[in-house]
């Protein structure tokens, strides 16, 4: 039998982080043995909010060099920019019919995104139509897995909705594909604030920790992080910000949250988090000695030969769906 695919990305914008790495990378390094693998740098999504040209191309290099540093083999998986597959757009135009707009208002991301603007009335198309590109994205290489972070479950219900309405429409031509998250990984906190997500897009840097960031930044982000205000070293609702932390060290040291309130019970949040903060220097720095050794024209011709051979998979689905609808003569 063959394998099962797989398909996710990750938008080229902001600094990637640890919630990336957790929720998203590092998963990825482990399907890939198991699985048919495709993974996507996503520019196209990146500018359904302003970005600076120059500065575009040299993070979708950098995301690129992440994924390659983290573990993604270029042997195992497919690893390409989403731009130079056009079939990404061309088939977003298709499933647009199929779209109903008041599911798109409905997007918990694009309500996020768009709050402020809401009294301006410049919300621009692309950020609505933002999950109708993801689906394009999904639906291309019939993939039946997209392992990512908890926020990406809503685009991708409706990513199965779209196909559903299709293959109803035009007979069976996609597969309907289902979100993989992990438990402790799918949705990492902010440090600076436990109720939001650790994000690219945070206004302050001690939101997050980069996975390309130096030992002495690590230590002043997690030394800065908010704990809760009572002493005791407990893992609660009760106390998010700790629980936060304690599942955060729970992932790199590959420790259960009972190890370590047993180990700092007694001891407090300075000794906790100097070792947090040690321990995520070492389990960074494997990855940012990879990404140094990377070089940009090599990792500029595997993403041109992944781009090609998600091509060929996608050309032959776009040949069938165009059929389909009864487009071209
Ligand atoms: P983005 O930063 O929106 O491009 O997200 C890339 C991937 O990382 C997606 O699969 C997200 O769901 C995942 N992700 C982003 N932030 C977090 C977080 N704080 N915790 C867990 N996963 C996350
Ligand atoms: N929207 C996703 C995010 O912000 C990125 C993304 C784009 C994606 N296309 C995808 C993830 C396809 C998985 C599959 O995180």
């Amino acid at each position: 039998m063959s394998k099962k695919r797989i398909f996710s990305g990750i938008q080229p914008s902001g600094n990637i982080h640890l919630g990336n790495y957790l929720g998203a990378i590092k998963n990825w390094v482990n399907l890939q043995n198991d699985y048919d693998s495709i993974f996507c740098i996503v520019d196209l999504h990146a500018i359904t909010v302003p970005q600076d040209p120059q500065k575009l191309s040299q993070k979708t290099l950098e995301v690129a060099k992440l994924y390659l540093a983290s573990g993604i083999n270029p042997k195992k998986s497919i690893l390409f920019v989403q731009s130079q597959v056009q079939e990404h757009t061309e088939l977003m135009w298709l499933l647009n019919t199929v779209t109903n707009t008041g599911d798109l208002n409905k997007m918990t991301q694009f309500k996020h995104k768009t709050h402020k603007e809401i009294e301006k009335e410049n919300i621009k198309a692309g950020l609505l139509n933002y999950p109708i590109l993801m689906a394009a994205d999904i639906l291309l290489y019939d993939t039946d897995v997209v392992p990512v972070g908890e926020d990406q479950l809503q685009h991708i219900e409706l990513t199965r909705k779209l196909a559903r309405k299709f293959n109803q429409k035009f007979g069976d031509t996609f597969v309907l594909p289902t979100g993989f998250t992990r438990n402790k990984s799918k949705r990492i906190m902010g440090l600076d604030n436990p109720t939001k997500k650790m994000s690219k897009s945070a206004s302050s840097e001690y939101n997050w920790i980069g996975i390309l960031d130096d030992s002495e930044t690590i230590k002043k982000k997690i030394m800065k992080a908010i704990t809760d205000s009572t002493p005791e070293i407990e893992y609660s609702d009760k106390k998010p910000a700790l629980k936060n932390l304690i599942n955060i060290f729970s992932l790199i040291a590959d420790k259960k949250p009972r190890e370590i309130i047993e180990k700092y019970q007694n001891q407090g949040y300075k000794e906790f988090k100097e070792d947090l903060a040690e321990s995520l220097v070492n389990y960074l720095k494997p990855i940012q000695e990879n990404y140094s050794k990377l070089n940009d024209e090599d990792v500029k011709k595997i993403l041109t030969l992944g781009a090609n051979q998600a091509r060929e998979i996608a050309e032959n689905k776009l040949v069938e769906v165009k059929k389909k609808m009864g487009l071209g003569i």
